[in-house]
């Protein structure tokens, strides 16, 4: 039984003393839940004194980004051991909104993933296609493209520490969510890819969250989808009552 993930992708929005009362309100309410594992990806800025707050608590950190090299002239990057220095456990890597805007590969996202693992941080990888690429049949294409290119080189043994998000980008900030049986059609498809490379044992037990326009109206259908296994949560992680209401309606009893 794989353990669901309710990760918040705060992107670029909340101050240090926004993004304490949004985490405090949260602590709060959500400090019964034992069976989900809930995290909260805030700026750069914002993690330390986010990691600070949620001490202790049953919620933890994730970066949105970080660079390959452990220090060096790289001007305006953060390395993996920074993030564990401010007490990260996890870093989201390949974003869609990295890979379009800021133009990463493939290649990036691998280097990312690689010394993520090296540093014990737990990657959340991002795969999605685009509107177009759907349109054209080819999300198929486009998945297995992200998922060979994000996983070149690693072992099964590796695998076993990394979180797949499938964030289809036609889906995010736009409203208009997946239904549950596209979200799952990608997902048992990506389950299949790690099975036929990695092996069974891997796959089944590989977290795959699904991102993209969730909020409470649409996140029970969409859980119950046997390999959909939690989800990267972007407009609604940034209230605490949405938030909230998102991971409780994900207990057992829920969906
Ligand atoms: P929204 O939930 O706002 O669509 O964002 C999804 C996302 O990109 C999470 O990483």
């Amino acid at each position: 039984m794989r353990r669901l993930v309710i990760a918040g992708n705060w992107k670029m929005n909340k101050t240090i003393s926004e993004g304490l009362e949004l985490v405090r309100q949260m602590s709060m309410e959500l400090k019964d839940v034992k069976d989900i594992d809930i995290i909260v990806c805030p700026v750069f800025t914002a993690l330390y004194s986010v990691s600070l707050e949620i001490e202790g608590s049953n919620i933890e950190l994730g970066a949105q980004n970080l660079f390959w090299k452990e220090t060096g002239a790289f001007t305006g990057e953060i390395s993996p051991v920074m993030l564990k220095d401010v007490n990260c456990k996890y870093v989201i890597i390949g974003h869609s909104e990295r890979r379009s805007i800021f133009k990463e590969t493939n290649e990036f996202v691998n280097k990312k993933l690689k010394a993520a693992l090296k540093t014990g941080l737990i990657p959340i990888v991002c795969v999605g296609e685009r509107l177009e690429d759907r349109q054209m049949n080819k999300t198929f294409d486009v998945i297995s493209d992200h998922i060979n290119g994000a996983l070149q080189g690693l072992s099964a043994d590796e695998l076993k520490d990394i979180i797949i998000a499938y964030e289809p980008v036609w889906a995010i900030g736009t409203g208009r969510n997946a239904s549950p049986e596209q979200a799952q059609e990608v997902h048992a498809f990506i389950r299949k890819m790690i099975t036929d490379n990695f092996g069974a044992s891997v796959a089944e037990h590989l977290r795959i969250l699904y991102g993209g326009s969730v909020k409470p109206e649409n996140v029970e259908a969409i859980m119950a989808q046997p390999d959909i296994d939690g989800a990267l949560v972007g407009g609604a992680s940034l209230k605490a009552d949405s938030f909230v209401q998102l991971v409780r309606l994900c207990l057992p009893q829920g969906c």
